[in-house]
């Protein structure tokens, strides 16, 4: 069984890839996908880039040429709702991507039009294991809900209101739920996890420089204990 794991930047993955035997890096579509063994178990390793594009053609290429059994999205995220802070983590149970809108047809703001699931569902195993690393690692403070992505970087009141309003969004990011539309497509387990790195407000991109260090430090530290329960 292989892990697909991936990362949207270098700086959300280097902690993995420290721990990591690599056996081979090969280059597709400016991504390096590195082969390998971390915490026990066989993996490919992969940042991908920023944004829903760049995700989409990461997990294809793991799921058709790499041929993983399961797909893992690990960064970090904008918290949505008062008591969320930096540092703390979010497993998804679902993702919606929030900047779909055809409206117009009568749709719900974030339904791909003609597709036959408004979310996408994570991986009822993967989600067991990982809350059940959340509830072991008592350091960290744990959510779990709703994932949005878009192509953008919110940091602005009024759009975390209604990505609260519209969605019952837990975090925004911009990546997971192309991640798991993909898998979706696919039909490939995977699950999300994401440390929050600022709260989406005015000035979340100041405290998203100071904050992704513990982010990155928490998500893997989840990460890891997580794998480490997969059979
Ligand atoms: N990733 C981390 N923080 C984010 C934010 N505020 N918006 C979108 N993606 C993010």
């Amino acid at each position: 069984m292989v892990i697909g794991i991936i990362s949207a930047m270098s700086e959300e993955l280097e902690l993995l890839l420290n721990d990591m035997e690599i056996e081979e890096k090969t280059h597709k579509a400016n991504m390096t996908f590195h082969k390998g063994k971390v915490w026990g178990k066989d993996v490919v390793a992969v940042v991908s880039g920023i944004g829903k594009v760049n995700a989409a053609v990461c997990t294809q290429i793991l799921i058709s040429e790499y041929k993983v059994n399961s797909v893992i999205n690990v960064g970090v995220a904008g918290g949505i709702g008062k008591d969320i802070y930096p540092g703390d983590v979010v497993v998804a149970e679902n993702l919606v991507q929030h900047d779909m809108d055809t409206t117009v047809f009568g749709d719900a703001h974030g339904q791909i039009p003609r597709l036959d699931t408004f979310d996408f569902t994570c991986d009822k195993e993967l989600v067991r294991l990982a809350k059940l690393a959340c509830d072991e690692i008592k350091e960290i403070n744990t959510f779990s809900g709703r994932i949005v992505s878009g192509d953008q970087f919110i940091a602005s009141v009024d759009k975390i209101k209604w990505l609260e309003s519209e969605f019952g969004a837990a975090a925004c990011e911009m990546e997971g739920a192309s991640i798991a539309h993909v898998c979706y497509l696919n039909s490939i387990p995977f699950v999300i996890i994401r440390s929050i790195s600022d709260n989406a407000n005015n000035g979340a991109h100041m405290d998203y420089e100071k904050f992704i260090p513990i982010g990155v430090k928490n998500s893997t530290t989840i990460l890891k204990a997580m794998i480490e329960k997969i059979d």
